[in-house]
């Protein structure tokens, strides 16, 4: 399986350094905080994080390969539960979420991007109010990036985390 580093030198030499190449590098931080939170194997889910976009110069054209040209570039480079998260990160491909990597996977690529657009003082104004933050937060977010807030609740609801855990995991992975 590929480190952390070789990991960062392949989705680079994809990538560059580009917004897209900082993105994957916070969804590979995000994916090491939810790691340690479920004690789930942190080199493996940072890798897989920080490779999760490298296919996009190949297929933003045609979004409903993304992923699934990703886990075939990285052949045996990382485990098939890896290859799979990754094949199944954007709802375009079409795969259904199996594995608590699956679903990790695509919640923290959704709260990267929502990291990406509200400071995250705001975001921890919203995880204070308790049972109606996520309801808050997806109101606040409007209808153009409702699906982001959609994403994070309905990973919150599957692994029984709220969005102060959350915004946590966002604030560790600075
Ligand atoms: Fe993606
Ligand atoms: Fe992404």
């Amino acid at each position: 399986m590929l480190s952390v580093a070789e990991a960062v030198a392949v989705m680079r030499r994809e990538l560059g350094e580009s917004p897209k190449a900082e993105h994957s590098l916070l969804v590979g931080r995000i994916m090491r905080e939810l790691a340690r939170r479920f004690g789930e194997d942190g080199e493996l889910w940072e890798t897989v994080g920080i490779l999760h976009d490298i296919d996009l110069p190949a297929t933003s054209a045609d979004l409903s390969r993304h992923g699934l040209v990703a886990a075939e570039m990285l052949g045996e480079s990382l485990p098939p539960e890896g290859l799979r998260a990754i094949a199944a990160h954007d709802h375009r491909a079409g795969l259904p979420l199996l594995s608590r990597l699956d679903r990790s996977l695509r919640g923290a690529d959704a709260l990267a991007l929502l990291g990406q657009r509200i400071p995250l003082p705001e975001l921890e104004r919203f995880a204070e109010q308790g049972d109606g933050a996520l309801v808050a937060l997806q109101a606040a977010l409007g209808p153009q990036r409702a699906h982001l807030g959609e994403m994070v609740a309905r990973y919150a609801e599957a692994e029984c985390l709220t969005l102060a855990d959350l915004v946590e995991a966002v604030r560790r992975a600075g």
